[in-house]
C-alpha cells in the first residue's frame, strides 16, 4: 500500500453532482441510471454507503460553514440520500426534492413550514388517519384552522376553497376507499385564492400519475410503500419548485431526516419501480374484476368504480390504477375475521406497496382515531377490508382472495 498524502487523496463528492443520464432516455433507464454520484473511490457500479453524521471539513471553520455544495452534517445533506432524492425528484419532473424518515416526516414537515397562525388548511375528509391526526390534532394548537371536505362537497373544489386558505391537501387515489379526484380542477381552484395544492401521490406512484404536471404545487409520498416496495425501510418524500421545497424545513429543525442506510435500499428499490408497478397494476385490475359479483362482496372500492365522473378523472389522470383496492364484506366484522383466517398468500398487516400482498381492516388500524359517526360520514364500515396486492403470481392472488370470501361469506 502507497501513502497517499491527504490533500491527493481521491476528490471529496462534491453536493449534487449526478452522473448525466442522456434527456432522450425513458423512465425505467432513468430509474437504474438515475441519481447515481461519479464513483470517487474504488469503479463500483453501486454507489458506497455513506454512513457517517459527519464530515470532515474541507478548508478552515470560517470558510467551510458557508460552503453550500460540500456535505457537512448528515442531518442537512449525505449524497446516500441524495441519490434517491434525485431520482424520485426526476420522475415526478419536479425541480427539487427532499427525502424524509418517513412519510410522515414529510407531511409533517411540509405542511407545519408553510402555514401560518390565522391561516387555513382544507383538506379532503378520506385521508390516511396519520394525516388526519396531524391536520386536526395539531395544527389548531398552533392557531392553524382546518377545513375538511367529503363528499359530495370534495366534488366541487371551486366552492370548498375560500380566501382565508392558504394550504390545499389532498390524497388520490384516498385511503382506504380509493376515490379518484381531480387534480387539475383542483389545481384551478386552489390557484384562485392565491392557495398551495399539495398531493400525497402514494398509492399511484409517479410511474401511474404525476400530480406537477397536472398543476399540483408539490407532491408527498409515503417512500415506505411502493417506492420501496420490499416492507424493509420507512422514507417519505416531498418534490416541486425550489422555490417551496427550500421552505420546507430547510436545517432539518424538525429533525426527520432520511438514514443512509434507508436511502440505499429505497434507490436499490427505485430501479424495478417500473417493473413492480406493472405488475402491482395488473393484479389489482385482476382480482378486481374476479371479485365482482361475488356474494360475499358488498362493494369493491378501486380507483374509478365510484362513478362514472372518477371513471373519467382516473382515465384523464393516471396511466395505471395500482394495487391496492377494498372490499365492504357482507357480514360486517364477522366476516371480516373469517376471511382473514382463510387467507394462505395475504398476510395481514397493515402497510401496503409491497412486493407481498397484505390485508389490513382500516377501523382497526389506519382509521382508529375515527369516531363511529366519522367513519359512517367517510364510508367506511366494519366490513371493509383493504388489500396491498403485491407480485406474487396474479392467478394465486385471486384463488387465495376468492377462496378466504367463499369462507367469509
Ligand atoms: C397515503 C399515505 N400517506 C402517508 C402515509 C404515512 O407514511 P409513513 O407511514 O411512511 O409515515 C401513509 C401510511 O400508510 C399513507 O398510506
Amino acid at each position: 500500500m502507497t501513502d497517499v498524502p491527504a490533500e491527493e487523496a481521491a476528490p471529496r463528492p462534491v453536493r449534487r453532482r449526478f452522473r448525466p443520464v442522456p434527456p432522450w432516455a425513458g423512465p425505467s433507464t432513468r430509474l437504474v441510471h438515475g441519481g447515481l454520484l461519479p464513483d470517487l473511490n474504488a469503479g463500483s457500479i453501486v454507489p458506497p454507503i455513506y454512513q457517517t453524521s459527519t464530515f470532515r471539513f474541507p478548508a478552515p471553520f470560517s470558510e467551510a460553514a458557508s460552503h453550500s455544495d460540500v456535505y457537512l452534517y448528515s442531518r442537512n445533506a449525505n449524497p446516500t440520500v441524495e441519490g434517491p432524492e434525485e431520482v424520485i425528484r426526476d420522475l415526478e419532473g419536479g425541480e427539487s426534492a427532499r427525502l424524509f424518515a418517513s412519510g410522515m416526516g414529510a407531511i409533517a414537515s411540509t405542511i407545519l413550514s408553510l402555514v401560518n397562525p390565522g391561516e387555513e388548511v382544507l383538506a379532503l375528509a378520506d385521508l390516511y388517519g396519520g394525516t388526519t391526526e396531524l391536520l386536526h390534532g395539531l395544527l389548531p394548537r398552533y392557531g392553524v384552522s382546518v377545513a375538511e371536505v367529503s363528499e359530495p362537497d370534495a366534488r366541487a373544489p371551486e366552492t370548498a376553497v375560500s380566501n382565508a386558505t392558504r394550504l390545499v391537501y389532498l390524497e388520490t387515489p384516498t385511503n382506504p376507499l380509493l376515490r379518484v379526484h381531480d387534480i387539475a380542477r383542483w389545481s384551478r381552484a386552489a390557484n384562485s385564492v392565491g392557495a398551495i395544492l399539495v398531493v400525497d401521490n402514494t398509492f399511484a406512484t409517479p410511474v401511474n400519475q404525476n400530480p406537477l404536471a397536472l398543476g399540483a404545487d408539490l407532491v408527498v409520498h409515503s417512500g415506505t410503500k411502493y417506492l420501496g416496495g420490499h416492507s424493509d425501510l420507512l422514507a417519505g418524500a416531498v418534490v416541486g419548485p425550489a422555490r417551496l421545497v427550500d421552505q420546507i424545513d430547510p436545517k432539518r429543525v424538525l429533525g426527520s431526516p432520511l438514514d443512509p442506510f434507508a436511502a440505499f435500499l429505497l434507490h436499490r428499490s427505485l430501479k424495478t419501480l417500473e417493473l413492480r408497478v406493472a405488475r402491482h397494476n395488473e393484479a389489482g385490475r385482476t382480482v378486481a374484476e374476479a371479485v365482482e359479483g361475488h356474494p360475499g362482496v358488498v362493494r369493491i372500492h378501486y380507483p374509478g368504480r365510484a362513478s362514472s365522473e372518477e371513471e373519467a378523472i382516473a382515465s384523464r389522470q393516471m396511466r395505471g390504477r395500482g394495487g391496492v383496492l377494498a372490499l365492504s364484506l357482507r357480514g360486517g366484522a364477522e366476516a371480516v375475521d373469517r376471511f382473514l383466517k382463510h387467507l394462505q398468500i395475504v398476510e395481514v398487516g397493515s402497510s401496503l406497496g409491497g412486493v407481498e400482498s397484505l390485508a389490513s381492516v382500516p377501523v382497526q388500524t389506519s382509521h382508529t382515531h375515527l369516531s363511529a359517526e366519522e367513519l359512517d360520514e367517510r364510508g367506511i364500515d366494519a366490513g371493509c377490508v383493504r388489500l396491498s396486492l403485491g407480485i406474487e403470481d396474479p392467478a394465486d392472488l385471486v384463488r387465495d382472495v376468492t377462496e378466504a370470501l367463499d369462507a367469509s361469506a
